[in-house]
């Protein structure tokens, strides 16, 4: 299936200036205890695996992702911040390389939203998890974006984004959907919360690390495919862009809802 955002260098910076603005909302309460098993699904470059080994001192952390090239960069970045006792490997969450019942927990971030079967990728995951572990699974929602001032072409280029990647088989509204999504993977004390982005003249690091460079950035970056499958013209697209980046003025306002679900295999 086809990664909506690829996987070229600039999408590896976004989705490090990504991680690091949102750490804090994210992973204040991510953490898991010395000597715990966690597999982290996913890990794309490795923006979160920093976050997770800096909050997990002594928990044996094991990243995998389908994408060999990003589990190289992942392994890079994370052994440059200092954590050399993450172990990293080339895996698919539907073939993975693991016996049931070997973590302890498992973690996953952005991922669901790109894939067809989100709930089948929950049941492949739990399958790896003890019982009574945990599953942790963040996503955003794109139909959670709002701003000032207001544009529909702003409203039509995020539109175009949120339907590319439903022909690519994945679903960019799909925070709002985690709780059943984890209900219907058999996942137990499920508690999903959401992790509100808000953004305005008086935070530049939330303007530029966010407003700007992930969530402007992530739609600019779909200009060509958009306008291939012609779902709208380039000038409207253009516009929607200028307009998303006019939010970032002083007197702009940019707010977004990510969603943290956690959840228990049957103990
Ligand atoms: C948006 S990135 C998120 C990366 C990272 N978790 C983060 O938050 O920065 C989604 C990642 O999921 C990976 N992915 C997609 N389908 C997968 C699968 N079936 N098995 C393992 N990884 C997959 C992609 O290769 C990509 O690196």
């Amino acid at each position: 299936m086809a990664y909506v955002h690829g996987y070229d260098a600039r999408e590896t910076e976004r989705l490090g200036d990504q991680a690091g603005t949102l750490v804090e909302l994210l992973h204040h309460d991510t953490g898991y205890p010395a000597g715990s098993t966690v597999l982290e699904a996913g890990c794309g470059v490795g923006a979160q695996t920093v976050a997770l080994a800096a909050r997990s001192p002594g928990a044996r952390i094991t990243s995998v992702d389908v994408s060999a090239a990003s589990v190289a960069a992942a392994e890079a970045r994370v052994r440059a911040a200092g954590f050399g006792d993450v172990a990293f490997a080339q895996a698919d969450i539907f073939a993975l390389p693991f016996a049931p019942a070997s973590f302890d927990h498992v973690f996953l971030c952005f991922v669901l939203e790109h894939l067809a079967d989100p709930v089948g990728a929950l049941m492949a995951l739990a399958r790896v998890v003890k019982p009574g572990g945990t599953v942790t699974a963040i996503e955003g929602d794109h139909g959670s974006a709002y701003f000032h001032p207001d544009s529909a072409a702003a409203r039509d280029a995020i539109a175009a984004q949120v339907q590319l990647q439903v022909a690519a088989g994945g679903d960019a509204l799909i925070g709002r959907r985690l709780y059943p999504l984890l209900r219907a993977a058999g996942l137990e004390q499920v508690r999903v919360a959401p992790r509100m982005v808000y953004v305005d003249g008086s935070r530049p690091d939330l303007i530029d690390g966010f407003t700007r460079r992930t969530f402007t950035a992530m739609i600019e970056g779909v200009r060509a495919p958009a306008l291939a499958a012609g779902l709208l013209d380039a000038d409207r697209f253009d516009a929607g862009v200028r307009d998303l980046y006019r939010t970032a003025a002083e007197d702009g306002t940019f707010s977004y809802t990510f969603f943290k679900g956690v959840a228990a295999t049957r103990g």
